[in-house]
Formats: C-alpha cells, structure tokens, sequence
C-alpha cells in the first residue's frame, strides 16, 4: 500500500467557527491539507471556552475539532489584517467560513473579492439556510437547523406528556453540514483540476439537515395520497393530521422495528437502566419471517393469518411489540442480540457513549481515536475520520494552541520578524492592551 495522502498540497484558510465549520476544516486536515485557522486575537474559536473541564484548558469541545490544524492569530477588521489574508487567499486553494450572514462581505472578502483575487481559490461557505429562504439571514445554531427542516417536528414521542417536537443527539444540524460542505469542495476540487477555475460552495444547516429528512417528505407524498402511513404506529387505529408524525422508535422503512425494554446487563450500565433497551427489526421477506419466528421461538405466527404476511403484521404490529416485549424482559440486550442474530434477524443493543467508548475493539486507527494534546490535558479521545482508504491512513495529532502557528505562517507568507512584532504591537496578531482605567479623583 502507497500511503498518500489525498489532499496533500493543498492549502486551506480555515475561518469557521463553533463545530459546522470546523468539522469540515477537520476532515480537510485528516485528509492530508494544510488547514490554517484563523482565529481571533486572545480570543479564538468561541468553543475554546464552551463548557471546559478546567478554566485555564481549551474544552474538548475545541479539541475534538481542531486537530491537526495550523492556528493564526488574525485581526481580520484591521489594515495589516486584511493584508495578511489577502496574501493567504492569494496562494490558497480553499477558503471556508461560516460567519454569520453578511459578515465576511463587511470584512471585506466575499466570494466575489476572493475569485478576483485568486479565481483558482474554491470558496466554501455554511450559512443557517439557502439563499432562496426568507430566514437567509438569520444566525443559527444546531437546533434550529433541526426544527427548521422537518426533522424535529418528525422526532420523538406521538402521544402523552412527551409529545413535542424532539431533537436528535446527533449533530444534524452542525456536523452534518460540515461534512456535506466537505463533499461539495472535493467536487469543486475535482471541477477545478478539469476547467482550473475555483467555484463558490453554498451549504446551509437547513439544506444539510433536510437532506437527511428525505424520507419524511417520502412519508409527506404518501400521507397526501392515502391518508395514512403504515408503518407507524397510528395505523390502523389512530388519526393521521395532515402532515408526518413523531414516530416514536419505529424503523421509517416498510420493516418493522422497535426498541424493547431488557433485562439490566450490569457493569456499564447506569443505576437507573436508561439504556437496557434492544432494536429489532422484522424484515417483509417471507424466509426472513420465518428465521425470526424460529430465533424467537414464535412458529405459531407462520399459520396465523394476524401476523403471518407483512401487512398483517403492519396492521397488528402492537400484539407483536408486546409478545416481543415479553420475550426480551427476561434476557439482557446483548443476549437478545447473540439469539436473534444467529438466525439472521437485524438486530443491535442500544448502547451508551460509555459503552461505545469502552470499546476496545471501535479503537482501531480510525473509529474512535486517541490523541496526545501534551501537556496537562494529555490523551483524549475522539472520533477518527469515518471512512477508510485502502491507500492512506490519516494520523491525529494535538490541535493547535491560540496563535501557535503565527509567527510560522507569517514567516511563510515572506513577513520580516520587524513586520511580525509590529503586528503583534498593533493588534493584528495580538490583543492590545487594555488601557489603563483613569483613578478616581482625590477628594
Ligand atoms: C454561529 C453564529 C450564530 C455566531 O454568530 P456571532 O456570534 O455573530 O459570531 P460570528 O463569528 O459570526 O461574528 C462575530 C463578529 O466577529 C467577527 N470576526 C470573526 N472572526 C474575526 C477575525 N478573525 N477578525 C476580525 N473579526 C472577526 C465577525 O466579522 C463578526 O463581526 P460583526 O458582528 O461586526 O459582523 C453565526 O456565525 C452563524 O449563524 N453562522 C452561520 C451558521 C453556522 O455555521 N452556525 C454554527 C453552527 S455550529
């Protein structure tokens, strides 16, 4: 195996923030390119100083998404600040940000400036929404994303108390974004090695989180043609309203799944057994039906015509949640797993990020990683690039202290040490002084 890097030689001006923007710059990094970021003077990325484990430390929050990189300091509002950049759009290939709307054209480098001063330059840009949207210029965070784009009025629980609109855990809004970015600057990459001109790369929150919600509009043309949808749990029973419901745990597809409560497994478990719950899934295909009535020792539903077709199994899926849930009350989630599996049925305990990170075997050089930071941090984890490339391994190293790499890129850029301390004088590179409060007069 050639180890190559597939991005190796490519520059990248990294000014994102927060985690949709740098979770693309991250994999940029792993991929093998120069990320530089641009940071703030004494300030930084804002996540540097989001929920800390000690005061005085950068947050995992920052770590976890930064690694790799080069940091900057950049006042970018002033004279030699925007100087410095011009000259770093000038020879770079990739220009990312993610300030909020109408920001990076007060600072003076939208896309247009940017393609006249480097046309090879590709710019990438993540904004709350599309262009075309009335809330194109609103700031937004990863729950508006979410609630924005379908995705949490279709989450969570369809009846009771807990009946609103739910978010995911995960980042659908936010890292989601940054890796849809990511896919639109290889392609422009790819575009620019055949017309040699860089493009512009528009990805909002909302378009990456709607994305993911492609089947839910799926469900939504289904809903406006029949009236109901019947792998959910309404049917046949229930109402249907005039748009998709939360839909609870079900599987979304034409398979029946759901969770089912276990037996607590003891050791990684919390008190309170919020996890000992298992996924399975009865897939439509009668031979799958069949394995599954043998793995879980239910071969009367083979001659009954109440569960012994895929729609009669859709139209009384409730008996089998409860016959399923009784069967699995007496085992552990992983024993249900060990049972069913053999007999070819999908099926997965519900695990913690405790026990998905006290997996030994995810710690294989990508899926879950850890990196030495150094110093009073030292290893922490984090979750490698998620695909790999039989030609390549990407390595993790520490991500960089505020300004650690100024003095380096200014070098690069052809600054003289005279011109790098004033900058540092003038508060480009580094906050100025705070000046001295005026003492109350003598009485
Ligand atoms: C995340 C977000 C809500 C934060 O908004 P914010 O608190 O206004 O912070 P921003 O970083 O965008 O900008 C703050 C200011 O810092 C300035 N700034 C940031 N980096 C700078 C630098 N290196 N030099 C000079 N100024 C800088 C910006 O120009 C802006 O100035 P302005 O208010 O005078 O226009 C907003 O950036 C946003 O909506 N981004 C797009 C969507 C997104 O990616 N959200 C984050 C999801 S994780």
């Amino acid at each position: 195996m050639t180890n190559t890097a597939p991005l190796q030689g490519i520059k990248v001006v990294d000014f994102t923030e927060v985690q949709s923007g740098p979770s693309c710059t991250q994999m940029l990094a792993w991929l093998g390119a120069d990320v530089i970021k641009i940071e703030r003077p004494g300030v930084g990325d804002a996540t540097r100083k989001e929920l800390q484990f000690n005061p005085n430390l950068p947050s995992y929050y920052y770590l976890q998404l930064n690694s790799d990189k080069r940091s900057l300091t950049l006042d970018a509002k002033t004279p030699d600040g925007k100087e410095i950049l011009t000259k770093l759009i000038e020879e770079c290939d990739i220009f990312v940000e993610n300030l909020h709307p109408g920001a990076m054209d007060k600072l003076g480098f939208s896309w247009e400036v940017v393609h006249k001063l480097n046309p090879k330059c590709i710019y990438g840009t993540i904004k709350g929404f599309p262009l075309s949207s009335k809330y194109k210029d609103l700031k937004a965070y990863e729950p508006i994303a979410q609630v924005t784009a379908a995705a949490a009025s279709t989450t969570g629980w369809y009846s009771g108390d807990y009946n609103i609109p739910s978010q995911s855990g995960a980042a659908l809004g936010d890292s989601n974004t940054g890796m849809h970015l990511l896919i639109g600057l290889l392609a422009a990459l790819q575009q620019r090695n055949r017309t040699g001109e860089g493009s512009y790369v528009y990805q909002s929150m909302h378009n990456a989180c709607l994305n993911l919600c492609r089947i839910k509009t799926r469900d939504q043309l289904t809903l406006e043609k029949i009236g109901y949808l019947s792998q959910f749990p309404q049917y046949p029973d229930g109402k249907f309203g005039d748009c998709v419901p939360r839909s609870g745990n079900i599987e979304g597809g034409g398979v029946l799944g759901w969770t089912y409560k276990c037996k607590p497994a003891g050791g990684l478990d919390s008190a309170i057994d919020a996890n000992n719950y298992v996924y399975i899934i009865l897939q439509r295909g009668v031979k799958d039906f069949e394995l599954a009535c043998q793995g879980l020792g239910f071969e009367d539903w083979l001659t009954n015509p109440d569960f012994n077709t895929a729609d009669a199994r859709d139209r009384n899926k409730q008996k089998i949640y409860d016959r399923i849930g009784a069967w699995c009350a007496d085992k552990t989630k992983f024993e249900v797993t060990e049972i069913l599996s053999k007999y070819g049925v999908p099926v997965g305990p519900v695990l913690s990020t405790k026990e998905v990170m006290s997996d030994e075997s995810l710690y294989d050089g990508n899926t879950l990683v850890k990196i030495n930071q150094g110093g009073e941090i030292g290893e922490f984890v984090t979750v490698g690039c998620p695909f790999t490339l039989s030609n390549y391994q990407p390595t993790y190293g520490p991500a960089p202290e505020l300004g650690g790499n100024t003095t380096e890129v200014l070098t690069e850029l052809g600054y003289t040490p005279e011109q790098i301390k004033s900058f540092a004088a003038n508060g480009t590179t580094e906050p100025l002084p705070k000046t001295a409060q005026p003492t109350a007069p003598k009485a």
